[in-house]
């Protein structure tokens, strides 16, 4: 049996694009259809990210080919996401707070497994997107966002809201920034409690003009002690990621933070595991890759889970340095990282989705009665 493009792109003509009032055709959904004997590859750019769109897309072509060409065809589809901003900004609506639809924790066990260079680069991502994006930096420890956009020497001013005061976070490649440390003294050891921290970060997402945000990412601190507990209960978090490099010492603190926002008293989602440095990869031999953490210690964690895994970025010396200049590396265009980096943060957003439509929004714990942790109240 020989396939024939026109029969294809004919029966695919009946297919309509779901909001356009066109067929797939005629929106430009379908990019290219390649047959040969009685194979045929449709590539094919839609613009809803979720999984499940994805998936009643191929099956629809599936169907339409099989039930119009050939029943025996055997057809591939390939699938790429361009989510135009306004569509996809709809599809990703939560209800975190007021004006924030969601807010994200990126979490890990163990400190420099780089939790803030993933935040950092996620946030550009997202903002190439089309979203609204702002980040939260909380690491009360050693707050790295300031430099990672090279917004290190900038106060935050307030402005007047309404008759209110509220402070402007700082902007750069269309990120909006706070961060404990525009209010510390560099190299002041900032040791607080956590309703301290969880006050404070109240103030920076409360008392803090962020305007429209679709997704507001909160650079946590490290490790799973009593400051994220507050932090936590504090806040309706939309969904948490956690950071783990391959490595067996940064599995287990990883794992103690799923379960950290597993358990009962707060109960946050795990949206998924990234695996960081996932393997290392030299400039001048990108086809290399050496495996000196271990290999897919991370993606073995979240099966063990049961959380999805999200991805994987290499270990390679242009994200150090990136972060040190203070310009994430996914920023550079048509690079390999890039791609890594918006196909993280593409699962990220699918992930939020899945969430959004599967379960009610988090709420902040009114009052926590756990041993040891004095009680945090929130409007
Ligand atoms: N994938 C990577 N490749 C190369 N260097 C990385 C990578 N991820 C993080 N780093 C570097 O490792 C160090 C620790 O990362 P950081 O994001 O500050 O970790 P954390 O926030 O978890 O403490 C930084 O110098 C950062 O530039
Ligand atoms: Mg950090």
């Amino acid at each position: 049996m020989k396939l024939h493009k026109q029969d294809i792109l004919k029966a695919l003509e009946s297919i309509s694009v779901p909001g356009e009032g066109k067929n797939m055709i005629e929106s430009g959904a379908v990019k290219n259809v390649v047959t040969f004997a009685d194979e045929v590859i449709v590539d094919i750019t839609i613009s809803n990210p979720t999984l499940q769109a994805k998936k009643k897309t191929e099956v629809e072509i599936m169907k339409i080919i099989h039930d119009k060409v050939y029943e025996k065809a055997k057809v591939t589809v390939n699938i790429k996401v361009d989510a135009p901003p306004k569509s996809s900004a709809n599809s990703i609506k939560g209800k975190a707070i007021p004006g924030i639809q969601n807010i994200i924790a990126v979490a890990s066990g163990k400190g420099g497994v780089g939790k803030s260079t993933v935040t950092a680069n996620i946030a550009v991502t997202l903002a190439k997107m089309g979203f609204k994006v702002g980040i939260l930096d909380a690491d009360i420890y050693g707050p790295s966002i300031p430099i990672m956009f090279d917004v290190e020497m900038e106060k935050p001013i307030a402005v007047n809201i309404d008759g209110k005061s509220k402070m402007k976070p700082i902007e750069n490649y269309g990120v909006k920034i706070l961060s404990i440390g525009f209010f510390t003294q560099p190299n002041q050891a900032v040791v607080w409690r956590g309703p301290m921290a969880a006050k404070a970060l109240n103030q920076m997402i409360f008392d803090a003009h962020w305007g429209e945000l679709d997704f507001m990412l909160i650079d946590l601190p490290p490790g799973t002690g009593d400051i994220h507990l507050s932090i936590m209960q504090s806040l309706p978090i939309t969904g948490a990621v956690i950071v783990s490099t391959p490595q067996n010492v940064a599995l287990a603190d990883a794992k103690k933070g799923v379960s950290m926002f597993q358990q009962e008293s707060i109960n946050v989602p795990v949206l998924g595991i990234i695996e960081n440095m996932a393997y290392f990869t030299p400039a001048e031999l990108p086809e290399n890759k050496y495996y000196i953490f271990g290999k897919e210690g991370a993606r073995h964690l979240s099966q063990d889970l049961d959380v999805p895994f999200l991805g994987e970025i290499p270990l390679v010396q242009s994200i150090r340095e990136a972060g040190d200049v203070g310009r994430p590396a996914a920023l550079q265009t048509a690079t390999p990282l890039e791609k890594a980096f918006e196909k993280l943060t593409q699962n990220v957003v699918e992930e939020v989705v899945r969430r959004n439509e599967d379960l009610p929004p988090t709420e902040a714990i009114k009052i926590t009665t756990m041993a040891g942790c004095s009680a945090v109240k929130n409007k």
